[in-house]
């Protein structure tokens, strides 16, 4: 595990995104996990940034991100298919055949989420998986209590993943109640993850996952045994490692 502590967002943001950058530097067709929420914000911004600088190409990168809320049309603001074109996929070179984000409406939520395992295991796996981590220290949507052997499923969102996501939707009883999400095992099978915290309100969850038990109520735990993690957090979220 390598950890890496930034004074503030926008340097961990920076940083992050070099990261990637030199990913795709090396290996051009580059498979990656992507997450949404507030923490990566900064660094879509910086990969754009440097891909309207020509200092990236993204033709033959292929995203997958990592959930979905389920019950929402794809137009829908607040659905993370919204959040990529939003922030990500509308502003690069990625070509629309190689984002993949689960559907939100599929007649069969179980038949998508296998679609989905299988789309990932067609592209021969995912190569880096990008992550944030929930205050509860879920990852993705694996709430605490997920067995980490869990592939793609449908996860119930835990009640204080909806209560902060009320303001958003316009009062809890939008908020969704389930969602598509890939797998702690399908995270753990990526090749590398990287971490990434900002503010204090992670400090916990974080300090929990990279030093406390290994144990499904803190999701994030699992990832102190992948063999290739690292960790970009700022001074805030760092405050209790
Ligand atoms: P955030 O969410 O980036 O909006 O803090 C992270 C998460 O809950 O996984």
């Amino acid at each position: 595990m390598q950890i890496i502590i930034t004074e503030e967002y926008p340097k961990m943001s920076l940083q992050a995104a070099r990261f990637i950058a030199k990913k795709i530097l090396a290996k051009s067709n580059l498979v990656l996990a992507l997450p949404t929420g507030n923490t990566p914000l900064g660094l879509y911004c910086e990969l754009v940034r440097m891909f309207k600088e020509g200092l990236i190409d993204f033709s033959e990168v292929a995203v997958f991100n990592l959930d979905e809320y389920l019950g929402l049309p794809p137009q829908h603001p607040q659905s993370f298919r919204s959040y990529m074109h939003k922030h990500f996929w509308d502003h690069v070179n990625l070509r629309p055949e190689s984002c993949y984000i689960p559907l939100s409406s599929p007649k069969n939520p179980e038949a998508e989420c296998s679609r989905y395992e299988q789309l990932i295991g067609s592209y021969g796996g995912l190569d880096l998986a990008v992550l944030g981590i929930g205050e509860n220290g879920h990852i993705a949507f694996n709430e605490p209590g997920t067995p980490f052997e869990s592939l793609t499923h449908v996860a119930r969102l835990s009640p204080e993943t909806r209560a902060r996501e009320a303001s958003t939707f316009g009062g809890l009883d939008k908020v969704p109640t389930h969602a598509i999400t890939m797998g702690i095992k399908t995270i753990m099978h990526a090749r590398e993850i990287l971490l990434l915290a900002s503010g204090e309100e992670k400090a916990s969850a974080l300090s929990r996952s990279l030093k406390g038990p290994v144990t499904p109520e803190t999701p994030a735990s699992i990832l102190q045994l992948h063999p290739n993690l690292i960790v970009i957090a700022d001074s805030l979220a760092a405050k209790q490692l």
